[in-house]
């Protein structure tokens, strides 16, 4: 292992780096979390890989004293909110997220006041001020299970994500739901045009799109025209893309998320090509989470993450919420 130097030489992903990190977690008894888009070597290092609402949920259980989040901000503040008591600790507290942006507390209070008696279901993707302005939150994976949760005759403002939000409505059918107009910066790059052209130079493929996608609504209307066959159109969380990996026949799979998802689907399925339909699809803060970082984390203690206990009280009741609803998230 190449040490970490003063002229910051990365260090080297190997056998002795990977020894050093199982020790340094050992000797700290913390459990290393990863969700699907981080670096290969930190997905296979870790405890656990999975999807936001799996790693939530391991999280909640965990009976670890340190929690080490490797994924963004806002996946640790959850983890912090659920267990406030435990250190929790991300290796770079820089991984934002856009989408999570996209919306802040007072927003948020200014359109609830617009809807007074509307419930509020807010991403995951949010922060712990909007979390606690929120009722449910809820994950891709049970997004739908959340809002079908609710009275039919109940108003609901669902935010930050708006494909997310129109895959909800789709599948709800529901009139009374209210999408916010955020977006992810990565997944919206990954546009229908692209997908057309790539479904049709796989014709067997299946697609597998994650719902955050501006080419979800396309994949939708490429099954309905039928350009594609509506079995292969895959609307699914990064989880249970390697649960539909497992269970496919196809032999080509076009794959419309963050890259590092495909590191799991190729261990998942290994006979199965998966292409992405979009290469440069990459979430430059989950790769902030790198081998130098997640050892400076465990050597150092840093950095810690830290939600003020008034705040965290307020948006438990939501998280806890979510992780109640809907199958259980994608993770290992
Ligand atoms: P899931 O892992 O819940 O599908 O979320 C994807 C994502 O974009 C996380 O930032
Ligand atoms: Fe946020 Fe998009 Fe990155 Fe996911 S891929 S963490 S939604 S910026």
């Amino acid at each position: 292992m190449a040490a970490t130097t003063e002229t910051a030489t990365a260090t080297r992903p190997d056998t002795a780096w990977r020894d050093e990190i199982r020790r340094l977690a050992a000797e700290r008894d913390a459990v290393l979390l990863a969700h699907n888009y981080q670096l290969p070597e930190i997905q296979e290092v870790a405890d656990h890989t999975g999807d936001s609402l799996a790693l939530s949920r391991i999280a909640a259980e965990s009976e670890a004293s340190v929690i080490v989040f490797c994924g963004v901000h806002f996946m640790a503040e959850t983890a912090k909110i659920l267990s406030p008591d435990k250190t929790v600790l991300i290796p770079d507290a820089r991984a934002g997220c856009s989408l999570a942006d996209s919306i802040d507390g007072a927003q948020l209070r200014d359109w609830k006041a617009e809807h007074p008696d509307a419930v509020v279901v807010s991403y995951v993707n949010t922060t712990a001020e909007v979390k606690a302005e929120t009722d449910i939150c809820c994950t891709s994976s049970n997004a739908v299970d959340v809002v079908r949760s609710i009275p039919a005759e109940r108003e609901v403002l669902f935010c930050p994500d708006q494909f997310l939000g129109a895959h909800v409505k789709r599948e709800t059918g529901r009139e009374n739901l209210h999408v916010w107009a955020g977006e992810c910066h990565v997944h919206a790059g990954i546009n229908g045009p692209e997908l057309a052209e790539r479904a049709a130079s796989v014709p067997d493929a299946d697609l597998f799109i994650h719902p955050e996608c501006g080419c979800a609504t396309s994949a939708l209307y490429l099954a309905g025209a039928g350009t594609v066959p509506a079995e292969k159109v895959k609307i699914l969380s990064t989880g249970d893309m390697v649960t539909a990996a497992r269970e496919t026949e196809a032999s080509s799979v076009l794959v419309a998320t963050e890259i590092g998802m495909l590191h799991q689907l190729r261990k998942a399925a290994p006979e199965i090509d998966f292409q992405a339909v979009n290469e440069r699809a990459s979430c430059r803060y989950m790769k902030m989470i790198t081998a130098d970082a997640l050892l400076r984390c465990l050597r150092d203690g840093t950095d810690e993450v830290r939600v003020d206990a008034a705040t965290a009280q307020r948006a438990r009741d939501a998280v806890r919420r979510m992780i109640a609803i809907g199958q259980p998230g994608g993770g290992e």
